[in-house]
């Protein structure tokens, strides 16, 4: 953490890029090399109108690209729903990754930032936005050094219209991913999840329709043009579509971001991509989908991988962030720590969370794990919250009183 006292946006800049405060910038993919790769090339034939917004919107459906910040929603779907709505409109891209676990978003800024930029301009074309924001978590310092070059980059190369991107930066807050508060940090304001409907695809930045992606749901785009819809679709498992970047921690012996198809079992994710489980650690549980996917033990590790397979178990796969727990992991310990976590990012607008985490809290520590007031809570949290935060802390201990006794 950098202490910066009334700094003027200058002044913070010239701190950022002092030669003290440099990030190490991983050696990643220029727009020479891009382009040399046919990069770009999939906007140029969108701009040109050799590829119509139908054509563009049914391989995406087609593809079954959805929404991968961990909500699942086809993204062909959001398009029509933001196109629909009157001009003009803008574009918000979720680059505050702060699901515990979960460091996909930063890999693919980290290697190949273009095909996001690409991805980024041609959903911004589809839906015909005016200006895009794009919402970087702070911690991401290499990210955001990357991407300060590279949309220079593309300014000077005519590819977008200066000004047209803006790199907007977080400050830490977990909520801030969440697409209203995220928002709302955009308007100037404390970040607080908004109400909904109206969903942003018709009232979002200023008041306006506004398309909210993530960066992996963009980085897929140019390569779907460019390969065609089976191309990607066919990556899954059968009756899964698509390839999905698990960020994988924990218990095994080589963790990271594995690209591995869809509908994968954890089992199969730890033996084929993580060369088995980490020496002298046997498998016993695993989180799903990062700290609010909830908790399930190794004797469940069968189930595909994928959104809407596990929420009959009361968990989900949200944004493939899978945190391996061994023998020697306690899963209360690990249920506990999760919930001290949302305790601590719940943005204390409403009673169920911010109350709710707290007392959660402090009924775990007293070991009242299997006392029926912590479901009375756990069921007030998940309906009465505003926001997903409070609606799934609840996950983890739900899952660990059903799973594990
Ligand atoms: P959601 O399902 O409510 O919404 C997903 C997207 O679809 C949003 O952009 C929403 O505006 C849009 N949408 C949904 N219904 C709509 C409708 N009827 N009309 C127009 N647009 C509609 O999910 P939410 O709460 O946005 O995200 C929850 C997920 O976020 C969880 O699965 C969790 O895993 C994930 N998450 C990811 C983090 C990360 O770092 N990647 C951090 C925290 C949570
Ligand atoms: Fe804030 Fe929690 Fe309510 Fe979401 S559920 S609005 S994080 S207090």
């Amino acid at each position: 953490h950098r202490h910066v006292d009334h700094a003027t946006p200058e002044s913070v800049a010239d701190i950022v890029t002092s030669a003290d405060h440099h990030p190490v910038i991983p050696d990643y993919q220029v727009l020479e090399g891009y382009l040399s790769e046919g990069g770009y090339g999939e906007l140029e034939r969108v701009r040109s109108g050799a590829l119509t917004f139908d054509a563009v919107s049914t391989t995406i459906a087609e593809s079954g690209l959805r929404g991968l910040g961990g909500a699942g929603f086809p993204s062909a779907k959001k398009w029509d729903f933001v196109r629909s709505a009157p001009a003009p409109r803008l574009m918000c891209v979720n680059a505050d990754e702060g699901e515990p676990g979960t460091i996909k978003d930063r890999y693919y800024l980290e290697m190949r930032p273009h095909q996001f930029l690409e991805g980024m301009l041609i959903a911004a074309h589809a839906v015909e936005v005016e200006h895009i924001y794009v919402y970087l978590r702070d911690e991401y310092p290499a990210a955001r050094e990357i991407l300060r070059r590279e949309i220079a980059a593309i300014e000077a190369a005519g590819i977008a219209a200066p000004g047209y991107i803006e790199l907007r930066r977080g400050a830490g807050a977990y909520i801030c991913g969440e697409e209203s508060a995220l928002i709302e940090s955009i308007e100037g304001k404390r970040g607080l999840p908004r109400h909904r409907p109206p969903y942003v695809a018709t009232v979002g930045a200023f008041g306006r329709p506004t398309l909210v992606h993530n960066i992996e749901t963009l980085y897929w785009m140019p390569p779907i043009l460019k390969n065609g819809a089976e191309w990607f679709a066919a990556q899954g498992k059968p009756g899964h579509k698509g390839p999905r970047s698990y960020s994988v921690s924990g218990r095994v012996r080589s963790p990271g971001v594995k690209v591995a198809p869809a509908g994968i079992t954890v089992r199969a994710l730890i033996e084929e991509h993580c060369g088995g489980m980490a020496d002298g650690h046997t498998f016993a549980a695993y989180l799903p989908g990062g700290a609010s996917g909830g908790i399930l033990p190794a004797a469940m590790g069968d189930l595909p991988l994928d959104f809407g397979e596990l929420e009959k178990y009361g968990c989900f796969v949200g944004s493939h962030a899978v945190v391996i727990l061994s023998d020697q992991d306690d899963v209360r310990d690990a249920a506990l720590n999760l919930l001290k976590f949302f305790e601590d990012e719940s943005c204390g607008q409403c009673t169920p969370c911010r109350a709710g985490c707290e007392k959660a809290v402090k009924l775990m520590e007293s070991g009242r794990f299997d006392d029926p007031l912590l479901e009375e809570l756990c069921q007030t949290m998940a309906d009465a919250s505003i926001c997903g935060l409070g609606q799934a802390a609840p996950n983890p201990i739900r899952s660990v009183r059903k799973f594990f006794g």
